[in-house]
């Protein structure tokens, strides 16, 4: 027999997410190209936050259902991976490379300047909600260090001098 005790209810979707049906069938075409579903994880996320531009909670529960895995190990591969977005971010995410050879080659020099302009420090968004700036590991870059990514767009070598042309082709 059942303990007599509260239920706490809680509203599912309560942060406004609905999973987009053309987005549903583009996650079960991912699925079919792998035997294990957890490996149409990442690739489920990219497409909820390509479209969304984040993954709230409610999108974990969802892609969790749709590949038949627990919501736990879909938060585990969002946490991992620092291109998925787990909180609100502005339409432009701009990303710092802080590893070694853009350390040593003007990240910080970079990132002050970026700090300056944008008027914002790491995780957070301009007020009119342009952009949000975040640090990031290596981007594969190297070559170009000190590198940058802005969205999908890598760029590097980039100068303190080089921001404002850079930023404004991202209205
Ligand atoms: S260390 Fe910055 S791109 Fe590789």
């Amino acid at each position: 027999m059942m303990a007599d005790t509260p239920q706490t209810t809680v509203l599912i979707g309560s942060d406004g997410f609905d999973l987009d049906p053309s987005d549903e069938t583009s996650i079960i075409e991912e699925m079919a190209h792998y035997e294990q579903p957890q490996a149409a994880c990442i690739e489920a996320l990219k497409i909820v936050q390509r479209r969304h531009g984040w993954v709230p909670d409610s999108a974990i529960t969802a892609i969790a259902r749709l590949l038949g895995i627990g919501p736990g190990e879909v938060e585990g591969v969002a946490t991992f991976y620092s291109l998925i977005f787990r909180q609100p971010v502005g339409r432009h995410v701009v990303l710092v490379c802080d590893s070694s050879a853009c350390f040593l080659t003007g990240f910080q020099e970079l990132r002050q300047a970026l700090v300056a302009q944008l008027g914002i420090d790491y995780g957070q968004t301009t007020e009119d909600g342009r952009f949000t700036l975040l640090p990031v590991c290596c981007l594969g870059a190297c070559d170009g260090a000190p590198a940058l990514m802005i969205d999908d767009d890598t760029y590097g070598p980039v100068s303190p001098e080089d921001l404002p042309g850079v930023l404004e082709d991202y209205p």
